[in-house]
């Protein structure tokens, strides 16, 4: 496995439509490997992979629960709303607060090619959310309603 480079605003890949994934091969299960490393070694909960420069529709996500990856994910359902702060490994330091659905009911491939529903509620909902925007281009500051810079005392 590796520790890939993460992919910082301003990079265009991060403004591109990401591709659908057409067959789920060893490649794939091995960037979704080091998918999970690099957001494990960078302290995050999700990743997509336009964040480490490839614009495929592979998302992964970990919220302390244990490690969901999801290709092709598309939201099937979703309802409620809330407002909580968000960050994102492509933008260290910045936090911003982002109103999100409160549940949602996401449908796509598993590391094994097979469909997969995840029923999340809350911060999975948001983080899922959230990795799904960069699939699209979209980064959690076009939604933020506040946006804040933490001082990085460097
Ligand atoms: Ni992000």
């Amino acid at each position: 496995m590796a520790i890939m480079d993460i992919v910082k605003e301003g990079e265009p890949v991060l403004r591109q439509k990401a591709q659908p994934v057409t067959r789920v091969t060893k490649k794939i299960r091995r960037l979704i490997k080091d998918m999970m490393e690099t957001m494990y070694a960078a302290d995050g909960v999700g990743l997509a992979a336009p964040q480490v420069g490839i614009p495929q529709r592979i998302i992964v996500v970990d919220i302390g629960d244990g490690p969901i990856a999801l290709i092709n994910p598309e939201i099937d359902e979703s309802s409620g709303q809330e407002i909580d702060v968000e960050g994102c490994l492509s933008i260290p330091g910045v936090f911003g607060y982002v109103e999100r659905a409160a549940h949602v009911v996401v449908a796509g491939l598993n590391e094994a090619g097979k469909a997969t529903r995840i029923v999340a509620d809350d911060l999975l909902a948001r983080a899922l959310q959230h990795e799904i925007d960069h699939l699209e281009g979209v980064l959690f500051i076009d939604r933020a309603i506040e946006v804040a810079a933490e001082e990085s005392g460097e």
